[in-house]
């Protein structure tokens, strides 16, 4: 087989959008539009990408700064055809080309595949039937079914326009006929546009066979041209996420509500309930249950291990049987081993705990390790940052903290210690004793009145 040549129409304006974002870079499910069809484009292993640009050039270059690819910049737009006419000195003459349409995020690798395969002698069409082809290009067949023009809609007489075949935009070739067929494209049309669609004719021409593959699937072929498109889009690619799951013996409560930003990686008998977004990397071990309405991203979690309704995770490792939440907020860099329980509004940042250890109530822990078997009482605080710089807090097996603490970083509360509660330690706590740090007295004033409201 030849090398493939990819070229990735993206110069469009994306006027309906109305943003002053590319229409390129909005995002369907983890990354761009673009990002989704450079990905389809990578995973056939062309020698070359060239992605044809416009509006918004720069940003969109910088946006796929790090990827391999030809930048091709269209400054006016005079159609398709003339779109690949500025890809023409990077194609290379016994290479064959694929082009794709930058704003087809769904595009599916397998259908391109066909296409590429059958690109080294013949033009070969990705077309599709849709019920009102209003606005596509119509494939035009003989009586024996032969393909011999693409017809846009524009230019269509009354009976073309009956034609419910219609051209997806991603097509394939030989390069040696392209290059030929792209000198002699005219705008001679109700567009005044130079059509790529126009190559189609000029193959009959030539001979060569034309083959369109008809693809059922519509969506793997629409492109974004509003916020409408692609909110539905979203919708779309949503589904086939939440469908890959099911496949794989996830129970979701609701496949219409998980949103997968990312790749979810689950092992058996995973249980979702609903609104629960993943983002990022995340995978969650053996009978993991993720109760509704948690946002969670870059996470491991480990096999058994429950998390309750209302919790973040973000950057986190969480070992075997813990139990999280409800509403527990996990920051980055925060390792929780096995049988580890975190409970309401407790906030860990930076904090690895260990095994058994219980942080339940109300608490912020940050820049902190715990060892085993530890309580922390509710409404403990770690001190980690003294306006500007950050230390840690250091707390050794077995140490009970009580409620209402305060633990001054850079601090060491020794293994066995229980730091009585309503605490502010400044100091190290030795190791098996009561430490405590309080006002010495209690006392009570008897006759004390509340302030009363002074009426105006
Ligand atoms: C084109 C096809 C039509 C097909 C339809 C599918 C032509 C002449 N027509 O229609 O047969 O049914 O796509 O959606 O090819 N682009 C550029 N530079 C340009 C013009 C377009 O890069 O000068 C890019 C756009 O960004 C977009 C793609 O090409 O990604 C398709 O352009 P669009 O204007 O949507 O296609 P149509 O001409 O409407
Ligand atoms: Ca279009």
């Amino acid at each position: 087989m030849s090398q493939l040549n990819i070229v990735i129409l993206a110069a469009g304006k994306g006027t309906r959008m109305h943003s002053n974002k590319p229409k390129v870079l909005h995002v369907v499910g983890a990354q761009s539009i673009l990002g989704h069809v450079i990905a389809c484009a990578k995973s056939l292993n062309p020698h070359k990408i060239i992605v044809v640009y416009g509006f918004g050039g720069e940003t969109v270059k910088q946006a796929f700064a790090h990827e391999d690819i030809i930048w091709v910049n269209q400054a006016e737009q005079h159609g398709t055809g003339h779109a690949v006419q500025q890809a023409v000195p990077h194609l290379e003459a016994d290479a064959d080309t694929l082009i794709l349409l930058g704003d087809v995020p769904l595009i599916d690798a397998q259908a391109c595949q066909k296409l590429v395969a059958q690109a080294e002698n013949k033009l070969a069409i990705l077309s599709f039937n849709k019920a009102d082809p209003t606005g596509y290009g119509r494939i035009v067949r003989d009586n024996t079914g032969k393909v011999t023009a693409i017809v846009e809609h524009k230019d269509a007489s009354a009976a073309q326009r009956e034609i419910r075949e219609v051209n997806t935009g991603i097509m394939a070739m030989p390069n040696v006929h392209l290059l030929s067929w792209l000198s002699k494209l005219t705008n001679h049309n109700a567009q005044g546009e130079y059509y790529l669609t126009d190559i189609v004719a000029l193959a009959v021409q030539d001979k060569v066979d034309v083959v369109a593959e008809i693809t059922s699937d519509e969506w793997s072929v629409t492109g974004i041209n509003s916020k409408t498109d692609l909110a539905q889009i979203e919708r779309v690619h949503q589904s086939r996420i939440a469908d890959k799951l099911l496949q794989q013996g996830v129970t979701l409560k609701d496949p219409a509500r998980i949103d997968v930003r990312g790749n979810l990686s689950c092992g058996r008998d995973v249980e979702i309930d609903v609104n629960c977004v993943f983002e990022g990397q995340v995978s969650l071990g053996d009978n993991v249950r993720i109760a509704a309405n948690c946002v969670i991203k870059n996470a491991v979690i480990a096999a058994g291990t429950q998390i309750a309704p209302f919790t973040h995770i973000d950057d986190t490792q969480i070992g075997e049987n813990a139990r999280i939440g409800p509403f527990a907020r996990l920051r980055p860099g925060t390792t929780l081993a096995a049988d580890t329980h975190i409970g309401n509004f407790v906030e860990l940042k930076n904090a690895q705990v260990d095994i058994g250890s219980k942080v339940n109530h109300l608490s912020y822990v940050g820049d902190a390790t715990i060892g085993k078997n530890v309580n922390i009482g509710a409404g403990t605080i770690t001190c980690n940052y003294d306006g500007a710089n950050k230390f840690r807090t250091v707390i050794e097996d077995d140490a009970f903290i009580g409620s209402d603490s305060q633990l001054v970083a850079p601090i060491t509360i020794g293994r066995g210690a229980t730091i009585a509660a309503g605490s502010t330690i400044t100091r190290d706590a030795p190791a098996d004793q009561l430490t405590f740090c309080r006002a010495k007295e209690q006392k009570s004033i008897a006759g004390w009145k509340r302030p009363q409201k002074i009426k105006k």
